[in-house]
């Protein structure tokens, strides 16, 4: 294989036919090597050509449709004839089933590449460090449906069961909301990547989460949302690293205020570019990613959420850029909602309250408290308690938005599978919609 894009494309496509027969989450991993000469291939492994036969000009091969098609039928067929190892063929009722742990996969006249299958991110690395292609026994469980749609294992243990074993993206995921996404996420179960432009604190966070959880549950990516190559590289690790994604959070925001009299068109752009620009890229290239694992799992139900704000839902004063492009935000999250829908994709947003805890207001030297105190925005104000005082006084509830509000949200946009394009607001009453 001469192209490494196509090639990772097929990862997402192979977790799709994993997701499709089990109705459960699975992390794939394409085997990356600089010798792949030596690149020895189980007994027990599923090879696959996937070589485009026939007349080219007539009917050219479109990768990943093609691709999809072929390795569905192979992936059908091991599964009702009788696997390498002489495990007795399975039928739809069997309550025990065996899969493949590792497929290669051949194209032209490239060497296989080889992609392993388990169920989490720890599991699979271990697999492949030994290169144990061992078959996968995988049990129904009882949340098993027929018709292959997810299933979100609800019961006594709450709603925070709908992202168990899912694969996550969290945005600006380093600090703030984002960082309380992550946390929330990698408590119930998920695997998280953290992707933000502050590659060293993304890693600090995951290595915390890493231990505390003792497992692989976060795993750190440095991105700028506001860079299409930088987003595109994203994706590519994440198909290499797990294969695809269930759950995609755009959360990264920059706010920098001003009044429409003064703002600088270079903070207007700054502030646009990550929260409205940056969105439509990560959703561009999420999409993509879903599309594919759509191919081969058509019924299995995916979220794109943006975190938007209370200010995507009405005006804010001398702050017309960061309103702007979240009343922006909600208009693509509708236009994207009706396009992506044919791939069983939600997108969704959620429109938080201020998180007056959160290192947005609360920063000592940064923070929103200590610059409106400076500008003396919040009039008759001496201190900071004031000014946290005369912003809780607007909420209904009496208090700021807090990183559990946000969580109830973004399980119950999971849980909801009939829904799309809303934007929900989490705002202690603040916002009414009428
Ligand atoms: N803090 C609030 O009161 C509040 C209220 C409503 C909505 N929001 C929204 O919540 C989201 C998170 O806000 P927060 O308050 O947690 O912000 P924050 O400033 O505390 O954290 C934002 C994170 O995003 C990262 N980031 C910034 N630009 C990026 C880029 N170009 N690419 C990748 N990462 C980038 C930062 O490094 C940081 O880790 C934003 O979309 C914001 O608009 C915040």
């Amino acid at each position: 294989m001469n192209n490494q894009g196509e090639h990772q494309n097929l990862a997402a496509i192979i977790r799709g036919l994993y997701l499709a027969a089990m109705g459960k989450s699975w992390v794939v991993c394409q085997d990356i090597r600089k010798d792949p000469e030596s690149l020895t291939i189980p007994q027990e492994a599923l090879s696959v050509d996937i070589s485009p036969a026939g007349d080219q000009a007539a009917s050219p091969f479109r990768f990943d449709e093609d691709a999809a098609k072929i390795l569905n039928e192979a992936f059908t067929a091991w599964e009702f004839e009788r696997a390498p190892s002489g495990v007795e063929a399975v039928t739809r009722t069997t309550r025990t089933r065996h899969f493949p742990s590792c497929m290669a996969v051949k194209y032209g006249d490239s060497t296989q590449t080889l992609y392993w299958i388990d169920q989490n991110l720890d599991a699979v690395r271990k697999r492949m460090a030994e290169r144990n292609g061992a078959l996968l026994e995988v049990v129904r469980d009882r949340h098993f449906r027929e018709d292959q749609s997810p299933a979100p294992e609800l019961d006594a243990a709450g709603r925070s069961n709908v992202v168990k074993n899912r694969i996550a993206l969290v945005t600006g995921g380093a600090q703030g909301f984002g960082e309380e996404i992550v946390r929330g996420l990698a408590a119930s179960g998920a695997l998280v990547f953290i992707a933000d432009l502050n590659g060293e604190g993304a890693e600090k966070l995951a290595k915390q989460i890493n231990a505390a959880e003792k497992r692989t549950a976060a795993v750190p990516v440095t991105v700028n949302v506001a860079d299409e190559a930088s987003v595109e590289a994203m994706f590519q690790t994440i198909r290499k690293t797990a294969g695809g994604l269930d759950l995609c959070i755009s959360n990264a925001g920059v706010l920098r205020a001003g009044s429409v009299l003064e703002q600088d068109v270079e903070d207007f752009k700054f502030v646009t570019g990550v929260n409205y620009t940056g969105y439509f890229i990560i959703v561009k290239h999420a999409a993509r990613l879903l599309k594919q694992q759509h191919l081969t799992a058509p019924a299995w139900k995916t979220d794109i959420i943006q975190i938007n704000s209370k200010s995507g839902l009405e005006g804010s004063n001398k702050n017309g850029a960061y309103a702007g492009g979240k009343f922006g935000g909600i208009g693509l999250t509708a236009s994207f909602a009706r396009e992506l829908v044919a791939y069983n994709i939600k997108v969704n947003a959620i429109c938080p309250g201020n998180f007056l805890n959160g290192p947005l207001w609360s920063d000592p030297e940064k923070g929103l408290f200590v610059q409106y105190l400076k500008t003396g925005k919040v009039p008759g104000a001496k201190t900071i308690a004031d000014i946290k005082a005369f912003y809780e006084a607007k909420v209904p509830m009496k208090r700021g938005c807090t990183g559990a509000d946000v969580m109830r949200a973004v399980y119950y946009i999971i849980e909801q599978e009939y829904e799309t394009g809303q934007a929900i607001p989490v705002t202690g009453g603040q916002i009414m919609l009428h």
